[in-house]
C-alpha cells in the first residue's frame, strides 16, 4: 500500500477573513497554504493552522498570481484552491483552470460574481428576475428606459457591500452618470428598482444537491442601509412560514440554473411590494459576509466556514460529505457604524447575547433564542438604542479598497 499524501490546499484570501476555514482544513489533515496580500501580512492569521504562508502585492493580477501559483507547484501538489473571499472567486477559477485542479471554472465562477451574468443566466433559466439591461449599446438603453419606469440602479457588475450603486431617476441622470464612467460604464448593468423587502438564503451544496439551507430577512434593505446610514439587521424567519418554503425552492432552482457543483453560497431575493414574489437580487460563491456565518451558528451550531472546508476534504478525498446535526434555533444580528472608538455594549445584557463585534468604530451582537418571537422582541429594543447611542454615518465606498 502506498503511503496518502496529505491533501494540499491553497486557500486565497485578498481580504482577512475566512481563517474558521483554515483552522478546519488543518483539523483534517490537509497541508494548508496561505496566499494572502502583503498589506495583510499583520493581520492575526491563525498561523499554527496554516503551514505555508506566501505574501503578494495583490491577487488579482495576471498572469503574476497564475505564474507565482504555477512557481509554488512545481514543488508541491496542488489539490484544490478555495477563495476566501468574494474577489478571490474569479481568480481561484482561473487558477484551476490553469492548472487543471477541479472545482469550480471560469463559467460557473463567472454566474456567481458578475451580476449581469447571473441575472441573464438565471432569467434564461425561467427565475423571476428585476428587468434589466447591460450597459453597452445606446439604442438597448434608450429602449430599456422607453419600457421599464423608474426609478433604476445602476450598479457595479462584480462589487459588493452595495458599494458604487447609483439610484437613478430620469434619463438624464443615467447620461451624466455614464458620461462620468466613459470606459468603466461597460462593467455596470442598469436594472429596474424593486422597492421591497430582502431576503437571504445560506447554504450549502453538495455533488448539486441543497443540503442545508437558511432563511434571512434583513430589517431594512442594504441599500437603505448603506445610502442612508442606519442599523444593520437581519434575523431568521420563523421555519414555518410558506415564504420560507418558497425561497428554499427558488434557491435550489437558482443553483441549478447557476451549475453549482458544491460549495456555499449566499444568495438575496427580493419580495416585491408591488406584486409579493420574490426576485431574485443576487448570488455569491462564499460565505455571506457582515458576521452572518456568526448568526447562522448562533441558531444552527453549524459553522458555514468549517463545513464548506469539510466538503472540499470529502471531494478531494473521494469521500462522501455528511451534514452534522443541526439545532433549529433562532438568531439575529445587529451591527452599525459607532461614533465611539469602543462602544459600550454593557446595556445589552439579556442572556441571550451570544456574540459580541470586537472591532474599532463597530457596534455589532448577535442574539439567540429557542424561539423567533423572543429574537424579534430583542431585536425591537435593541435596535433603536443602537441608532440612538452608537449609529455613526459614512457614506458608502464606490468599490473595495485596495
Ligand atoms: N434591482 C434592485 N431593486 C431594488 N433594490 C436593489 C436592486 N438592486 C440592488 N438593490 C439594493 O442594493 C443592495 C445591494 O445590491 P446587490 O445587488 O445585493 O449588490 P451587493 O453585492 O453590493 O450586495 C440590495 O441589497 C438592495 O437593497
Ligand atoms: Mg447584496
Amino acid at each position: 500500500m502506498t503511503e496518502m499524501r496529505p491533501l494540499t490546499f491553497l486557500c486565497l484570501a485578498s481580504y482577512f477573513k475566512g481563517t474558521t476555514f483554515l483552522e478546519e482544513a488543518k483539523r483534517q489533515g490537509c497541508h494548508v497554504i496561505l496566499l494572502t496580500r502583503e498589506k495583510l501580512a499583520g493581520e492575526p492569521w491563525p498561523m499554527d493552522s496554516v503551514d505555508e504562508r506566501f505574501l503578494m502585492p495583490e491577487l488579482n493580477k495576471r498572469p503574476d498570481i497564475l505564474h507565482a501559483v504555477s512557481y509554488l507547484a512545481r514543488t508541491r501538489v496542488i489539490d484544490r484552491i478555495v477563495p476566501l473571499d468574494d474577489f478571490d472567486v474569479e481568480t481561484a477559477a482561473a487558477l484551476r483552470e490553469h492548472l487543471r485542479v477541479p472545482g469550480m471554472g471560469d463559467t460557473t465562477a463567472r454566474f456567481f460574481r458578475d451580476k449581469l451574468a447571473m441575472r441573464t443566466q438565471a432569467r434564461d433559466e425561467g427565475i423571476l428576475v428585476p428587468e434589466f439591461s447591460r450597459v453597452l449599446n445606446y439604442d438597448e438603453l434608450r429602449a430599456f428606459m422607453a419600457r421599464v419606469p423608474p426609478p433604476w440602479v445602476l450598479k457595479p457588475r462584480s462589487q459588493a457591500g452595495a458599494m458604487g450603486i447609483k439610484k437613478l431617476y430620469t434619463d438624464e441622470d443615467l447620461w451624466r452618470r455614464l458620461d462620468e464612467l466613459g470606459d468603466q460604464q461597460s462593467y455596470f448593468v442598469l436594472e429596474q428598482f424593486v422597492p421591497g423587502d430582502v431576503y437571504h438564503v445560506d447554504s450549502i451544496i453538495w455533488e448539486r444537491e441543497v443540503v442545508f439551507a437558511e432563511v434571512h430577512k434583513y430589517r431594512r434593505p442594504p441599500l437603505a442601509v448603506s445610502h442612508e446610514g442606519d442599523v444593520f439587521v437581519s434575523r431568521t424567519l420563523p421555519r414555518d412560514l410558506p415564504e420560507v418554503a418558497e425561497l428554499k425552492a427558488l434557491n435550489r432552482q437558482l443553483m441549478a440554473a447557476l451549475r453549482m457543483v458544491r460549495g456555499v453560497s449566499h444568495t438575496e431575493f427580493i419580495q416585491a411590494e408591488a406584486d409579493g414574489r420574490f426576485y431574485f437580487l443576487e448570488t455569491a460563491a462564499r460565505v455571506g459576509g457582515a458576521n452572518l456565518a456568526e448568526m447562522i451558528e448562533a441558531a444552527t451550531g453549524l459553522n458555514l466556514w468549517a463545513e464548506w472546508a469539510r466538503l472540499e476534504v470529502a471531494n478531494a478525498r473521494g469521500a462522501a460529505y455528511r451534514l452534522p446535526e443541526t439545532r433549529q434555533d433562532y438568531a439575529g444580528i445587529l451591527v452599525c457604524l459607532a461614533r465611539q472608538e469602543w462602544p459600550d455594549l454593557s446595556y445589552f445584557n439579556d442572556p441571550e447575547v451570544v456574540w459580541r463585534l470586537e472591532k474599532k468604530h463597530h457596534a455589532g451582537l448577535i442574539v439567540a433564542a429557542a424561539g423567533q418571537a423572543r429574537v424579534e422582541e430583542l431585536l425591537d429594543r435593541y435596535t433603536p438604542r443602537f441608532a440612538a447611542d452608537f449609529l455613526a454615518y459614512a457614506p458608502p465606498l464606490e468599490k473595495a479598497p485596495v
